[in-house]
């Protein structure tokens, strides 16, 4: 989510290099960027808030003619977003810029604390930058110093430092995270993604886990973390600088889609205790949030779905009436809201106006309320008494896919959390399912495994004209989803329901020309009564795409019929492991139909208009 850059050489002027290279990664999202360069002997740190206008106007007022430097966008994840967290962060000659997370920063912030090391921000980072001063002062080379920081480093990392010391070399490092050198033949170029630096040379080098880079003006060495010398070649790079933003895939929803496992990982990474018995969620103020009584979700699309998925979990694991509403009904309903209410905004970009205008309304009352979102200085994070954010990172696919999975794993920590604070689960039921959530994303990796059979499946179903998604229970949301995804992106017509009301009038609408996609995971309710409604839709000559956790046999299918087999899951995840098949399902009748997938026609990523 973050984005590094640098420089090393005197062909280009450095603080356009890290400029333009930042401006690049822009579609990351970030909040707060920054650059330090070498003048002289002295590192000079220049950093700003908010857009990377910001700090180019603090740029456009200086000259710089260092011909060293590097550069940061911050995406928040410890310490709040502004100008004191923006990286560079330095401690004495040392600056570093880091993405990634140091998951022993408490331990290692308080050893350096208890040796007199003082800590101006809150971020994870900074420890690094100390630690690497605190081993130089103990007598280490730059280059050992940086070595022994890592050795102590728990977590994921790409870094890269300077040393105001030795003012002619960056040494970068990384694990996990990804970190690319570009080469011409007297400068470097420094990135954590390949368009950042892409314009200038194609030859890449890749740094794999554990490597340090000693990067100088027209050298540059590698060590494994033994400081044994290692050798690591070039690629020449012939994609296009929008093909590699997308890693390779065709689309950014395609990329989205398989960020899933990551997305949702991010999102509950940090929020357990260490005895997975309890949630943390910072932001609350316990005292004020177990009175809640009611609750009353506001949201739009895809957000909207969540919270239709929401509200099945607040209500199972905390006993929580709830209730869940459109935006855009909301607002001008005078809903019935008293002071035990807690409303709820749900918004990926938390700038959608329908959904921020209710949550205005709804602060009228004097109720409390929580902004659930992807953008964390988005309009609706500032304006609710809590946030929780959720750790997708920069969605660009306009149809929604990882948000949607992080908003419901937001849910049911939210659902655990409060089931605790108003004591109806305890811990042993919530460490259940808490442990549950932690192996949630390892099954939604599998089911990322789908891609290729549901690509062939589309071959099949992709000249339809109508479709019909069937759920029930916590999966009737992911039928509303299935069909939203399909219209929006391919512009067949598809109609979500509750699979039981299709006796009640829709299922006049069946004949052969009309697929019925079920999501149907074999619980203990609802399979029982979904086959009923399979052999309902069979009998009048419907085609079928059964998308099942059940393993036995389905005699029933017809040739024409496909069965989508999904991993098994908990069935209050369930939701997240079967929206897979369906957000793959309208990506590949969509490309199969060659529509413009990321950016379909009428829609904007962000609907600021009423
Ligand atoms: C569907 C989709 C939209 C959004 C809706 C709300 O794929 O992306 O339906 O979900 O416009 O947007 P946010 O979540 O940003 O408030």
């Amino acid at each position: 989510m973050c984005g590094i850059v640098g420089y090393v050489g005197l062909a280009r002027k450095t603080k356009s290099v890290l400029y333009e290279g930042l401006k690049r990664l822009e579609y990351r999202g970030y909040d707060s960027a920054g650059i330090c360069y070498i003048d002289g002997n002295k590192n000079t740190v220049i950093k700003s808030e908010g857009k990377l206008e910001n700090l180019n106007a603090k740029l456009n007022k200086i000259e710089i003619n260092s011909p060293i430097g590097i550069g940061h966008t911050r995406w928040a994840t410890h310490g709040k977003p502004s100008e004191l967290n923006a990286h560079p962060h330095s401690t004495g000659p040392i600056s570093v810029v880091h993405n990634g997370i140091v998951e022993n920063f408490y331990e290692l912030k308080n050893e350096l604390e208890q040796k007199g090391a003082k800590f101006y921000s809150d971020t994870d980072t900074e420890v690094i930058s100390q630690l690497i001063f605190y081993f130089i002062n103990d007598g280490k080379s730059f280059e050992d110093s940086v070595i022994a920081t890592f050795d102590k480093i728990q977590g994921s990392y790409a870094v890269a430092v300077l040393n105001a010391d030795e003012p002619d070399k960056i040494i970068a490092t990384r694990r996990f995270s990804p970190l690319v050198i570009a080469k011409n033949d007297d400068e470097l170029f420094l990135a954590s993604d390949i368009p950042a630096i892409l314009p200038y040379s194609n030859e890449i080098i890749f740094l794999e886990d554990n490597d340090f880079a000693v990067l100088k003006k027209n050298s540059i060495e590698f060590y494994d973390n033994k400081k044994n010398k290692v050798e690591r070649k070039s690629k020449k790079i012939n994609w296009d600088p929008v093909m590699i933003e997308k890693a390779g895939y065709r689309h950014y929803m395609l990329k989205e889609i398989h960020e899933q496992p990551r997305a949702v990982f991010d999102t509950i990474r940090g929020r357990f205790s260490d005895d997975f018995e309890t949630v943390i969620f910072n932001d609350f103020d316990e005292n004020l949030i177990k009175d809640v009584s009611r609750i009353s979700i506001t949201a739009c699309g895809t957000s909207y779905h969540a919270s239709l998925i929401g509200k099945y979990m607040l209500e199972s694991i905390s006993r929580i009436n709830t209730q869940v509403e459109l935006a855009s009904e909301f607002k001008y309903r005078e809903p019935v809201l008293d002071s035990n209410s807690l409303v709820i905004a749900v918004s990926q970009s938390g700038e959608t106006a329908d959904t921020s205008e209710a949550l205005l309304e709804a602060k009228k009352s004097g109720v409390k309320t929580l902004g659930i979102t992807n953008v964390e200085l988005s309009k609706i994070s500032r304006e609710s008494d809590f946030v929780i954010n959720t750790k997708a990172g920069p969605e660009i696919g306009v149809a929604s896919t990882k948000a949607f999975t992080t908003q419901v794993v937001v849910f049911y920590m939210l659902s655990i959390y409060l089931g605790l604070v108003r004591k109806v689960i305890d811990k042993k039921a919530a460490k259940k399912l808490i442990k549950d959530a932690v192996a949630v994303s390892k099954i939604i990796q599998k089911s990322l495994k789908l891609d290729d059979e549901i690509k062939e499946l589309s071959k099949d179903f992709y000249s339809y004209k109508n479709f019909i998604y069937l759920g029930r229970g916590i999966n009737y949301p992911i039928a509303l989803e299935g069909a939203l995804k399909l219209k929006e992106i391919s512009y067949i017509h598809a109609e979500g329901y509750a699979a039981g009301e299709m006796k009640h009038g829709p299922i006049a609408l069946i004949d052969e020309n009309m697929p019925v996609v079920f999501i149907a995971p074999d619980d203990e309710i609802y399979y029982k009564k979904l086959l009923a409604n399979f052999e309902e839709i069979k009998a009048r000559g419907g085609r079928i795409i059964f998308i099942t956790s059940s393993s036995g046999s389905l005699e029933i299918l017809g040739e024409g019929d496909r069965k989508i087999q999904i991993p098994k899951c908990s069935n209050l995840l369930s939701p997240l492991i079967t929206a897979i098949p369906v957000q793959f399902l309208a990506y590949h009748i969509a490309n199969r139909l060659g529509t413009d997938i990321d950016q379909p026609r009428n829609l904007a990523k962000v609907v600021t208009v009423e």
